[in-house]
């Protein structure tokens, strides 16, 4: 069973997420960090980024592994940096690569068959898992979630400058929601949450509640 949550940067996807996948004692899949290995690997093993190919074929080559809330790449611990700016600054590399999202596609799959999963990402509901018994499109407003950015940055020890992240979200916006291959969109029968001026724990609720109505609801069809 999946339930499938898509949205752009910044909307709280992945720390609601982790609380909804415990709250209902569902796993959790964090699509974002395989697109994040595999453009660790590139940059570590030098394979030319906006090569869509050679990026494709790294894909097939490495092992992405996941073990509770760690990302594994050939059996390394690689969750802190995958987290890099210089891994967020390239993932869309990556992402734009059709060979790539096809692989990750397949991963998630196989690793969501073998148990129930909350799954994170920009196509879980339209690509990866078309047929998710429920689908969440998770979004705020674009100033909200920039504010939210500086704030996680500043709690992390990093200084930044407001005008820069509000600059780096348009653009990794736009690149979301313009690529050829699994673009970031609301899957047609995905419900909106809208996250703006709510805490983490009244949208974990919110979310909470959707998931039991589409349980509700698969239960009588
Ligand atoms: O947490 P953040 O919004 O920085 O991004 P993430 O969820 O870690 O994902 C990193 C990047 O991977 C995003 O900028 C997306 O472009 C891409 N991605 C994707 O294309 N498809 C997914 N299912 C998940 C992430």
């Amino acid at each position: 069973m999946v339930v499938a949550i898509d949205g752009p940067a910044g909307a709280g996807k992945s720390s609601v997420t982790r609380k909804l996948a415990q709250r209902i004692g569902f796993r959790f899949l964090d699509t974002g960090a395989m697109y994040r290995a595999i453009t660790w690997a590139a940059i570590d093993r030098g394979v030319e980024l906006n090569d869509a190919e050679a990026m494709a074929v790294l894909s097939r080559d490495v092992e992405i592994q996941f073990d509770g809330d760690r990302v594994l790449l050939d059996q390394r611990d690689v969750s802190e940096l995958v987290r890099s700016p210089d891994v967020t600054r390239n993932v869309v590399f990556a992402a734009d690569s059709k060979g790539v999202r096809d692989r990750l596609t397949e991963l998630q799959r196989a690793i969501a068959a073998t148990g129930s999963f909350v799954c994170e990402g920009r196509d879980q509901g339209t690509v990866a898992f078309p047929d998710a018994f429920c689908k969440i499109f998770l979004t705020a407003s674009p100033q909200f979630r920039a504010k939210r950015r500086v704030e996680q940055m500043l709690a992390n020890g990093q200084y930044v400058d407001f005008d820069q992240v509000m600059a780096d979200q348009t653009l990794r916006d736009k690149q979301d929601r313009e690529r050829e291959y699994g673009a970031l969109k609301k899957a047609d029968d995905a419900i909106v949450v809208d996250t703006d001026d709510k805490t983490i724990e009244e949208v974990v609720d919110e979310l909470e509640k959707i998931v039991k109505s589409c349980l509700v609801a698969m239960d009588r069809d």
